[in-house]
């Protein structure tokens, strides 16, 4: 059995960006109902991985270990300003070296951004829940992967072995539902 269960978060636009022009993450594209089930999510993970601008920054991230992407590091660090967060650059040292110096031999990891970030473990998750605000629209966005827009999000999941399963509502009002992708088991 494999040592991690890898899983994937993300909120898009209906035209399957991630964040604005000004690559933030605009007020438009945050709902309770998917802060909520983000929220649960991570607090049920064992490790989170992210680069070094998605920092989901929540009351209980200082309790969250994490690993965070930069080139800013020669290969693996401690974050000096956080005890909890382990600098991982990936050209220099595998993911499974980075979960080893984060003291994370095995459990649920969550990817939760940015597109270079989720691009990099496509062939790995075991799940990936991808939130939808079908009323955003971020023209000129920052896609939520690479290839997007030109394929959907979906196309993209699809391509890479994952298949969805039942959507769940997480917002009435705004039409916000989640959907997850899965790996049928091998
Ligand atoms: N809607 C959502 O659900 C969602 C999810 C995630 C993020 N976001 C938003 O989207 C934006 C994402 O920002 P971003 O595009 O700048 O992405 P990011 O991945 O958060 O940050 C990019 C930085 O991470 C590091 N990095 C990423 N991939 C790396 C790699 N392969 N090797 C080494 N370092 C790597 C680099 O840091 P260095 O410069 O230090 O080398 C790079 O400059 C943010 O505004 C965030 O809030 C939204």
């Amino acid at each position: 059995m494999a040592a991690f269960r890898i899983e994937g978060y993300v909120i898009v636009s209906a035209d399957g960006m991630l964040a604005n022009a000004d690559r933030e993450m605009p007020d438009t594209l945050k709902f309770e109902g998917d802060k909520q089930f983000f929220t649960a999510a991570l607090d049920r993970a064992d490790l989170i991985v992210h680069g070094r601008h998605s920092h989901e920054g929540q009351p209980n991230s200082p309790k969250r270990r994490r690993i965070v992407l930069t080139h800013g590091t020669a290969a693996l660090a401690r974050d000096p300003a956080n005890p909890n967060a382990t600098l991982w650059n990936p050209q220099a040292a595998s993911f499974e070296q980075a979960c080893a110096f984060a003291g994370v031999p095995s459990g649920t990891v969550a990817i939760i951004g940015g597109p270079d970030v989720f691009d990099m473990f496509m062939d790995r998750y075991d799940a990936f829940f991808l939130s939808q605000a079908p009323h955003v629209r971020l023209p000129d966005g920052e896609a939520c992967f690479p290839g997007v827009p030109a394929r959907s999000p979906q196309q993209i999941l699809a391509a890479h072995g994952l298949m969805a399963d039942k959507r769940e509502v997480l917002d009435r009002a705004a039409d916000v539902t989640v959907t997850p992708w899965r790996r049928p088991t091998r």
